[in-house]
């Protein structure tokens, strides 16, 4: 089975931050989990480099856009290692495989008749790239989001007749061909659906740093369109016709909740206009807050994925993020709770049950062969099974729930049987029986950590594979600050 898995593509006039790094470490636990079953997966995450709002941060910088976008694509790329993250590809959309990709896709828009010029005025918000309704501004006319005023624009712009596709988009959801999850981000798209779409511009005139039109030099491509086509252009839309085939249509673009009218409404049209399948799953995140507060540029209070990683390790970061917040909902990201988290199920959770457990077996049964069959637990069986069920259908936060109940029965098992009492009363053969036990629970655990926790999997791995079994030499999970 193939499978392709997606991130939104980040606007490269900001640093990556926490609210980044959630989608693309959930999109890499899901392609690793894939790959982990033998799946043929590609894994893309990228970066949006073209439109205003980033000529404009350039120019702040006084940098020329190019390399503005140069320098800051980086950023993101070293904060994916040092995540963790191992993507198949990172797209970003000034690369001339994309802008190629992009003109043949509005070639084909334009051959199917969906197309037509009119003359358009409206509100444009810059730091959202999209228009604006007068309804949706706050009380000073600024958009709520970005505290800015929109930019009343009055051009002749190019536009899809998106409305004639209300029935279509209607049919494929709620036949489930397209899936939306969760379920209230579904009814938010098909009630949109409801009140009746509008036709949108996809080309505009002053629009900076952006892709020409092909057919028309006084227009450019509107950007959110040149960043929904990432999807196809890395994966050789129009230029390697096997690879497309092979790998298109995404089974899963996992999206921020804020960007589902693009993706379940706009997108899915748009592909159906030039006669390419939709994708199969639109998977939208929830947003959260730093300790009750949005994340704001104005605030500075956004929070650096990298820095926290050198204190607790990357490992805790992916952990907490999917572990605390169900993905799908709203939360909240509270370094403090980051650190009780940290402490309590990672270092004195597993990271002690290893220890305890490896110094058992090195001071009680040194002799012992952890690879003769044992019982085993049926609750940690079935525990660890629906773990994989829940990773698959992205639900991180269960998943890991169940996987640290497992641990529990671990726990429970030593505390019960006492190893160290059965060694002052010699019984030799019970002692095996409980760590051979504890054991390979411990060896179940760390195949389902691995999508999870990639780095505590390997060192975990080495002290599980090592023969005769020692206790570790360092503790699993060390906090450096
Ligand atoms: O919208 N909580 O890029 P973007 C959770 N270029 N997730 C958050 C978050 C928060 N507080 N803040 C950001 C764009 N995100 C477009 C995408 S895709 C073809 C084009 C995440 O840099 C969330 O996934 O504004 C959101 O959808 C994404 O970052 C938006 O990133
Ligand atoms: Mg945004």
């Amino acid at each position: 089975m193939k499978y392709y898995v997606t991130t939104p593509i980040y606007y490269v006039n900001a640093k990556p931050h926490i609210g980044s790094a959630y989608p693309t470490i959930a999109a890499d636990v899901l392609a690793r989990w894939h790959k982990i079953k033998g799946d043929d997966t590609f894994f893309l995450t990228g970066v949006a480099e073209h439109g205003t709002k980033i000529a404009n941060s350039a120019e702040a910088t006084g940098q020329a856009p190019q390399s503005f976008v140069d320098t800051n694509s980086e950023y993101f790329k070293t904060a994916w290692e040092t995540l963790g993250i191992q993507y198949d590809d990172f797209i970003r959309t000034t690369e001339s495989r994309h802008a190629a990709a992009v003109t043949n896709f509005f070639k084909k828009l334009k051959e199917s008749g969906q197309l037509y010029e009119a003359e358009y005025a409206g509100l444009y918000c810059v730091g959202h790239e999209a228009f604006i309704k007068e309804s949706e501004l706050d009380e000073h006319g600024n958009c709520p989001d970005h505290g800015q005023p929109p930019e009343k624009t009055k051009e002749k712009n190019w536009f899809f007749k998106l409305s004639e596709y209300g029935d279509f988009l209607q049919e494929k959801i709620t036949s489930g061909q397209l899936q939306i999850e969760p379920v209230e981000r579904k009814n938010e798209v098909l009630s949109f659906i409801e009140q009746g779409l509008e036709d949108i511009a996809i080309s505009r005139r002053t629009a900076k740093f952006a892709l020409p039109l092909p057919w028309d030099a006084s227009q450019t491509i509107y950007v959110w369109l040149d960043e929904l086509f990432n999807y196809c252009s890395a994966i050789g839309y129009g230029k390697d016709e096997a690879k497309f085939n092979k790998w298109w249509p995404a089974d899963v673009h996992i999206v921020g909740k804020d960007i589902i009218k693009f993706h379940c409404v706009i997108w899915p049209a748009l592909l159906e206009a030039i006669g390419e399948k939709l994708p199969k799953k639109v998977f939208a995140h929830g947003f959260f807050t730093i300790d009750g507060q949005k994340i704001s540029k104005s605030l500075g209070n956004a929070i650096d994925p990298v820095e926290l990683s050198q204190e607790y390790g990357s490992d805790a970061i992916r952990y907490f993020l999917l572990r605390d917040i169900p993905f799908g909902k709203d939360g909240d990201f509270s370094p403090e709770r980051l650190k009780e988290r940290y402490n309590a199920d990672l270092a004195n959770g597993l990271g002690n049950l290893v220890s305890r457990t490896l110094n058992m077996i090195e001071r009680f049964t040194p002799e012992l062969d952890p690879d003769l069959p044992v019982a085993s637990s049926t609750l940690v069986q079935k525990l660890l099974y629906e773990a994989g069920i829940l990773t698959e259908n992205l639900d991180f936060s269960s998943a890991l729930e169940n996987i640290w109940q497992a641990l529990g029965v671990a726990d429970k098992w030593i505390e019960d049987n006492k190893p160290w009492e059965l060694a002052k009363q010699n019984k030799t053969k019970e002692i095996e029986g409980t760590l051979a036990g504890i054991f390979s629970i411990l060896v179940a655990v760390n195949n389902q950590i691995a999508p999870f926790l990639p780095e505590t999997h390997a060192k975990l791995t080495k002290l599980l594979e090592a023969r005769p079994i020692k206790k570790p030499q360092e503790p699993l999970f060390a906090r450096k600050s």
